[in-house]
């Protein structure tokens, strides 16, 4: 596979937001799109060096800045709100648990793309070397978020609008908006 000339920041540019299902689409969206870019970087021939530091680098700010916060979005903001609203036994609730489960198993492969990815930044003469592991960890990756993604979006997201009042879903939105402000220093983290 040749290495293509990718985009590093799909999430400039995008609009705002305008409500928690619109964000964590979002989220989902640039998710799967690192995904692809950790796989297409396994099976990158013929690339520079300074490209595949580029590409690790960039995959390395994203799972180590924005997934975490699009986690809290679902651990902090939407779980507990759900559990407080949804009858125990309830098909959200369970799926709403599951969630969060998954969430530490993700953080497990997580760790290990971050490792692969801050050792390439590093080192980028060593893909060959770490390629076939790179390529373990992001098809792992793909399986366990394929399955995860898919339940959030079929069975938690839709049910938001139907579980709470609009007035706690702008309270939703207004606490994933807060959680990306950029810092006082005028840092912009990435979504
Ligand atoms: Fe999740
Ligand atoms: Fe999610």
């Amino acid at each position: 596979m040749r290495f293509r000339r990718i985009d590093l920041n799909p999430g400039s540019g995008e609009p705002v937001a305008n409500s928690p299902q619109e964000l964590l689409l979002g989220c989902h969206a640039r998710i799967r799109h690192y995904i692809q870019l950790g796989r297409t970087l396994a099976g990158a021939q013929g690339v520079s060096e300074a490209e595949v530091a580029d590409a690790a680098a960039a995959i390395f700010r994203y799972f180590s800045l924005a997934l975490p916060m699009h986690e809290s979005d679902e651990n902090e903001t939407l779980y507990p709100r759900i559990c407080a609203v949804q009858p125990t036994g309830g098909l959200v609730l369970e799926a709403a648990e599951t969630m969060v489960e998954q969430h530490r198993a993700i953080n497990e492969l997580t760790a290990e793309l971050l490792a692969l990815c801050a050792t390439l930044d590093r080192s980028p003469n060593r893909l060959a070397q770490l390629a076939p592991t790179l390529d373990h960890v992001t098809r792992a990756m793909e399986q366990v978020f394929g399955a995860h993604l898919h339940m959030e979006e079929t069975v938690i997201f839709p049910a938001l609008a139907d579980l709470f009042p609009p007035e706690v879903i702008l309270e939703m939105l207004n606490e994933m908006n807060d959680r990306r402000r950029p810092p006082r220093s005028g840092l912009h983290l990435v979504q």
